[in-house]
């Protein structure tokens, strides 16, 4: 039903300076896998094989990632070495990789608008920010829970998790009335709210999914905090002329945006996968 996936992925990575010199956030590994891929392969599960990723100056290594390498090829062939490259030549064969840039850093918003020439404006489509590393212990990833949400609700849906009250200024917060357990219709969105002015402490993360009509909003949206074209607005703006459903999905969110997220994940995945090294 929702075959199109956007990985916005045009920031700095500022967080992460000096490795992000040179060398995009998203390709950052988590063992040895860089974050994007696990989005992608997230994105796979949910059911999607289109991957729309808007990149930037100096994120080459992105496309390179997700094409084949023929020196590297024939360096291993018939070696173990060989079945290290299994996952990746996977995805490569089952899904199509498209590529646009954001030439000036607008903010979000204003990367997935960059995005609608390759999810077109036709069908609702998912989105994920791979710096939100997302893992679920029962196997049903966050984006394909979203998916299923989306086939009762046809509405943009944004995953949600419940924060520390004083760290509701990192997030977009929404403000809603609980539907059903853990569904929230959303009558407003803030993006990053001063501590003790946030509508709840229920915080949307890097996971959406958009129904292609979130174009137009973002045309008519103002840049908003930090001066950016924020997605925040454009959704609280959906949200008000229609709907809009924010879900508290099942898992758990390492932020690899930032140091300690990222170290966090490291550590997760080297304990689950230390056993069959
Ligand atoms: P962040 O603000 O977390 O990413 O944006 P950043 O700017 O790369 O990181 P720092 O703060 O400098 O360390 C969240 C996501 O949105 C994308 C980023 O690539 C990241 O995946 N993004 C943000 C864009 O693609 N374009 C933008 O203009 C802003």
């Amino acid at each position: 039903m929702i075959s199109r996936c956007l990985f916005p992925a045009a920031g700095y990575g500022t967080r992460f300076l000096p490795a992000t010199k040179a060398m995009p956030k998203e390709m950052l590994p988590v063992l040895t896998k860089p974050l994007i891929q696990y989005g992608v392969e997230e994105a796979m599960d949910a059911g999607c094989d289109v991957m729309g990723i808007i990149t930037g100056r100096g994120k080459r290594a992105i496309t390179d990632h997700f094409d084949v390498s023929y020196e590297l090829e024939h360096q291993i062939k018939g070696s173990k070495k060989e079945e290290l490259l299994d996952d990746i030549r996977d995805i490569i064969k089952r899904c199509t990789f498209t590529y646009t840039r954001q030439n000036e850093m607008k903010g979000l918003g204003d990367a997935i608008y960059k995005g609608r020439v390759l999810v077109g404006e036709q069908e609702p489509f998912g989105v994920i920010l791979a710096d939100d590393l997302c893992v679920n212990s029962n196997g049903e990833g966050v984006l394909k829970q979203m998916i299923s949400l989306y086939s009762k609700y046809k509405c943009s849906i944004v995953a949600i998790m419940e924060v520390d009250p004083n760290d509701v200024g990192k997030y977009g917060i929404i403000e809603g009335n609980e539907i059903e357990n853990g569904v929230y219709m959303v009558s407003n969105m803030v993006e990053k709210p001063d501590v003790g002015n946030a509508p709840s402490n229920l915080a949307v993360i890097g996971r959406y999914i958009l129904t292609p009509d979130i174009f137009d909003v973002i045309k008519e949206t103002k840049a908003g905090k930090n001066g950016e074209l924020q997605i925040t607005d454009a959704l609280c703006e959906q949200a008000k002329n229609g709907m809009v459903i924010a879900y508290k999905f099942q898992g758990q969110r390492f932020d690899c945006g930032s140091v300690d997220g990222f170290v966090d994940a490291t550590n997760y995945f080297y304990e689950l996968n230390k056993d069959n090294k």
